[in-house]
């Protein structure tokens, strides 16, 4: 099983979404199983590293970004991972826009499976600077995805 997570610069949230799931893939001794990543809509922050707000969120938590670098998704992507995840409305616009048809099926949003969340995006810390609200929303998200994989892998 392969899980993609996916936001517009790949600095911000999928970065942090990846780092905190790859965690609990760890605590879940399932890393062998399943792979995460996260990818990027757009080209713009092609080969950067996370935003400051990102690396200071997971410096705090302990968590490790595996010398994470902004990549934008490609095509083949959406044959190659399980399970694709967006952030907000525009990402699924993006990538709904841009999967191959046979592939649609495995765009999720990251609220999908979140109680009483359904359809919440997670707001971009880029423009708000709120990376602890960041944090906290996938917090609540993730455990949720942790087990779909277990069901699904
Ligand atoms: P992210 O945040 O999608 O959470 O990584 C952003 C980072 C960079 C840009 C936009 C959003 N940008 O336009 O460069």
């Amino acid at each position: 099983m392969k899980v993609l997570f996916v936001c517009l610069g790949n600095i911000c949230r999928s970065p942090m979404a990846e780092a905190m799931f790859y965690q609990l893939l760890k605590d879940n001794a399932l890393t062998e199983e399943v792979e995460v990543a996260s990818k990027a809509t757009s080209s713009e922050e092609e080969g950067n590293r996370p935003h400051p707000g990102t690396q200071k969120i997971l410096a705090t938590y302990h968590l490790d970004d595996r010398d994470h670098r902004s990549t934008p998704i490609r095509r083949q992507d959406f044959f190659d991972y399980d399970l694709i995840i967006g952030m907000d409305d525009m990402n699924m616009r993006h990538l709904r826009a841009i999967a191959p048809k046979e592939t649609k099926d495995k765009i999720f949003a990251i609220n999908d499976l979140t109680p009483g969340h359904q359809g919440e995006p997670i707001p971009d810390p880029w423009y708000t600077q709120r990376f602890d609200d960041t944090y906290n929303s996938l917090r609540r998200a993730l455990p949720h995805w942790l087990d779909y994989v277990k069901e699904h892998k």
